[in-house]
Parts: C-alpha cells; sequence; structure tokens
C-alpha cells in the first residue's frame, strides 16, 4: 500500500551497495517513504551476497530473526533481493516460508507490483536476469549520507567465468550503460556538492557503449567524468588484471583528480592456481601490470584481492601468492578463504581438497604478510603531504576529523574549522597499519 514505509538492509559488496540506492528510488517513486528505524518499517528488504558461503550463512541468520519479528507485526513484509535470490528461491519462499518477496538484481522495477501481490498474501517472485537493465534512468536515493563521496553504477554483470566465483551466474551477462547517464548523474552529484564518486563496475575495464562515431570505453568515460570538475574525485572499482590497459593508467595519469589507488585483484601468486582459476593471466602478466601501474602512475597505491587454499593449492603455489604480495607491496588486500558455490566450474568439476585447517592457517600467512606491507606503506608515508577530502569526525576522538588522501588511505588530524567535505593539506606524522595521523599545514 503506498505510504507504508520501507527499510532496507544491504550485505556484500559496493555494487550491492549501490543497488540498494536504486531499490531506494524507485519505491519513493512509487510513493513509499524510506525509513531509517526498522521498528517503523512496513516492509523490510534485505539486499543479500552470495559470493562466499559465510555471507549467505549470515543472511539466512537475518531472515530468521525477521521471521520471528513478523509474529510480532503481522502486517509485516520482508523481502529478499539481489544475488540469493535466483538460487534460494524455493527455499526460502516456499519450504522456510521465511520471506514475502524475491527479486533479484534485475528485477527491482517490479518491487511495487510484487508488494501488491505479497500484500494479498501470495508469494511474489521476480528472479528473471535481463541482458539489457542498466537502471540508467533512475537517479539514486544516496544512504551514505555523509554528502561527500557517492557510488555509480557504470555496468552490470559479469562474464568471465572465474572458476570459483558465483556473480556470473547470480548477476548474469556483462552491460554497460548509456555514457550520457553516468555524466549526468556524475554531474548533478557534483553540483549538489558531492566531492569524490567511485565507478562501479564487476569489471570496469571491459565497460563500452556504443559503435564507430560515439564508441565509448572506460579510459574515455573517465576522461569525460574527470573534466567535470577538478574538484571532483574519482575512484572506480574494480579491475580485472586481463584488462587493465595503458591507456587507462596514461588516462588516470593526466588528471589529478583521478585517484592514485587501484584495486587489481591478484587471487593467487601461481601461474598453476591462476590457470585452474580462469583468470586467463599469469603472475608474470599480473606483474607486467604492476610494473606499469609503477611506471605511469609512481604515486599509485595498489589493493588487491587473494583468495587462499583454491582446489589442488600446494605449500608451492602458497609461496608463490606470498612471494607475489611482497614483491608488488601492495598496500591494503581483501583476503578470503576459498568457499565452494554452487554451480561455479569448480564446484562441478574441481574437489574442494584443502582442509578447513590448511586454508585457515595459509590465511594467517597472508594476512600476517599484508599488516607487514601496510605498516611499512604507511611509515614510507611520514613525513610526506596529502590532500585529504575529509569525510566527518573521527570515531575515537571528537576533536579529530577523518578523510582519504588520493591513495585512498585513511588520515586523521585535529579538527581546527575544518568541515566535513574540505579539502585540507596534511603532513604525515605517524601511522599504524590501518591509519596515518597528521596535522593540517
Ligand atoms: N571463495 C572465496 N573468495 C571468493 N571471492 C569470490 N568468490 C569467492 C569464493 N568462492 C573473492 C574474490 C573476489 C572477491 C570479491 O571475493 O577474491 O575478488
Ligand atoms: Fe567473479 Fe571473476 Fe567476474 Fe570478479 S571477474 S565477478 S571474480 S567471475
Amino acid at each position: 500500500m503506498k505510504g507504508e514505509k520501507f527499510f532496507i538492509e544491504t550485505y556484500g559488496c559496493q555494487m550491492n551497495f549501490s543497488d540498494s540506492e536504486i531499490v531506494a528510488s524507485l519505491m519513493t517513486d512509487a510513493g513509499y517513504s524510506l525509513t531509517t528505524d526498522l521498528a517503523e518499517a512496513d516492509i523490510i528488504f534485505v539486499n543479500t551476497c552470495s559470493i562466499r558461503e559465510h555471507a549467505e550463512q549470515r543472511v539466512r541468520k537475518r531472515l530468521r530473526e525477521l521471521k520471528s519479528l513478523k509474529k510480532k507485526k503481522p502486517h509485516l513484509l520482508t523481502g529478499l533481493l539481489g544475488c540469493m535470490a535466483e538460487r534460494l528461491k524455493n527455499q526460502l519462499l516456499f519450504e522456510e516460508k521465511s520471506v514475502d518477496i524475491i527479486a533479484g538484481p534485475d528485477a527491482y522495477r517490479e518491487l511495487p507490483k510484487l508488494i501488491d501481490i505479497a500484500a494479498e498474501g501470495q508469494k511474489a517472485i521476480n528472479v528473471f536476469l535481463s541482458a539489457e537493465e542498466t537502471y540508467a534512468d533512475i537517479n539514486p536515493v544516496r544512504l551514505l549520507n555523509n554528502g561527500v563521496s557517492a557510488f555509480i553504477s557504470i555496468m552490470r554483470g559479469c562474464e568471465n567465468y572465474c572458476s570459483y566465483c558465483v556473480v556470473p551466474y547470480t548477476r548474469g551477462k556483462e552491460r554497460s550503460r548509456d555514457p550520457e547517464s553516468i555524466f549526468n548523474e556524475a554531474k548533478e552529484l557534483f553540483e549538489k556538492g558531492y566531492k569524490e564518486i567511485t565507478l562501479l563496475g564487476q569489471n570496469v575495464n571491459s565497460y563500452k557503449w556504443g559503435k564507430t562515431d560515439n564508441y565509448t570505453d572506460f579510459p574515455a568515460i573517465m576522461e569525460k567524468i574527470a573534466c567535470i570538475n577538478p574538484l571532483l574525485r574519482i575512484r572506480f572499482a574494480t579491475s580485472h588484471p586481463k584488462d587493465l590497459s595503458d591507456e587507462l593508467l596514461k588516462t588516470i595519469a593526466k588528471h589529478s583528480n583521478i585517484c592514485r589507488s587501484v584495486h587489481l585483484p591478484a587471487q593467487s601468486g601461481s601461474t598453476k592456481i591462476l590457470n585452474k582459476m580462469n583468470r586467463k593471466y599469469t603472475r608474470e602478466l599480473y606483474m607486467n601490470r604492476i610494473e606499469s601501474i609503477r611506471k605511469f602512475i609512481p604515486d599509485c597505491a595498489i589493493s588487491t584481492d587473494i583468495i587462499s587454499g583454491f582446489c589442488t593449492e600446494t605449500e608451492e603455489d602458497h609461496k608463490d601468492t606470498l612471494s607475489l604480495m611482497k614483491w608488488a607491496k601492495f598496500d591494503y588486500a581483501y583476503m578470503f578463504k576459498y568457499s565452494e558455490r554452487p554451480d561455479t566450474t569448480a564446484s562441478t568439476k574441481f574437489k574442494d581438497d584443502i582442509s578447513d585447517e590448511i586454508k585457515s592457517k595459509r590465511l594467517q600467512d597472508i594476512i600476517e604478510m599484508q599488516q607487514k606491507l601496510s605498516l611499512e606503506s604507511n611509515h614510507q608515508d611520514i613525513g610526506k603531504k596529502f590532500e585529504v577530502l575529509v569525510e566527518g569526525i573521527s570515531k575515537r576522538s571528537a576533536d579529530h576529523l577523518f578523510g582519504r588522501n588520493s591513495q585512498n588511505k585513511v588520515v586523521v588530524f585535529q579538527k581546527k574549522d575544518f568541515n566535513t567535505g574540505d579539502y585540507v593539506n596534511v603532513k604525515i606524522l605517524r601511522c599504524t597499519s590501518a591509519t596515518l595521523i597528521g596535522e593540517a599545514i
């Protein structure tokens, strides 16, 4: 029923967060109002992630909690959105009856209809994956709300089929969004006072739009957005090493407002494992891409994703991962234990043959290596000066502000009379492995 309040909680990646903003926009356009207070919600959406088993378990626990809430509040409707929709639809809607609505990542425009169906006591479901949907015309409701940084989704889906990854099955075919709509969204955000946008896609480097005369690829869209205003910072995620071109690196180098930070998931340092993962690059090619980044953008920070204990991984392969990390001197890493996902090539063709104990032990080695590297990288910043975009008050101290430098490192410094959204030049005095601490100059 229109006028009712909806609440939305998001699990998983930045793409999911950006999707929640699209859902919030579609729902408000349909006459519902967003609430940030779960207790007063008439509809609760849970936007889900399937990437690792652990993520799914967390969501299922949450759904059980919401099911008991429904007992106390009979008119409450719950909806499961996103990546878990297709995979678990029968179980959640018909067997466990833990939700009323299920909508996959390409079905959000149908939500108002699905709500009407569910309100009549019927099962409401749409998990159809589209080859075209990009939500290009939707103006997302910004949920982060610091008024400084925002996400813009520029493409959807993935067709890389890394053998461990469920995304191609949950998010469907790769498709790029109309560059005009991306440019307008970025421009509008800047006019509203936003200072930083992150262009999002599962593999942003393969962004492409149009034919011959209006052909736009990722470096071209970056260039266009960088020219909106030098005070608008641009970030992007995620890049696939096989598609990270020198042309893109040159575009980044050319514009000081494109941030000096590249997220380049390596996943493993062993060519044998990379091949089994279907990553389509070798250790050498990955190293070549890192060398190019260093050549074109010497002050660039590089972060990565690593998976420990993929099928057939030996001690030797694991050592190759550690040595790659050390060689690349990653500034930051997201590190995971391999978790078998249904439908993937790894689950149907390979044996998950590394014990949980070994996976954990190797993950621990990887985490320790990264902590060392992050600390070393931060140590090297002591004495340097950075332009920091202020995001808010530091959680630890009310008279300190925190923000990020171009390299995406968190910088903390004394508040004085600076405000959220200001660019402040800060000299670094001290550091931990996670934070740079400095003073405004
Ligand atoms: N197990 C563990 N980690 C995974 N990732 C993707 N699929 C899996 C899986 N099955 C990690 C990859 C990817 C990041 C988003 O999640 O490192 O880059
Ligand atoms: Fe998954 Fe590979 Fe696509 Fe990333 S590039 S979403 S890891 S299939």
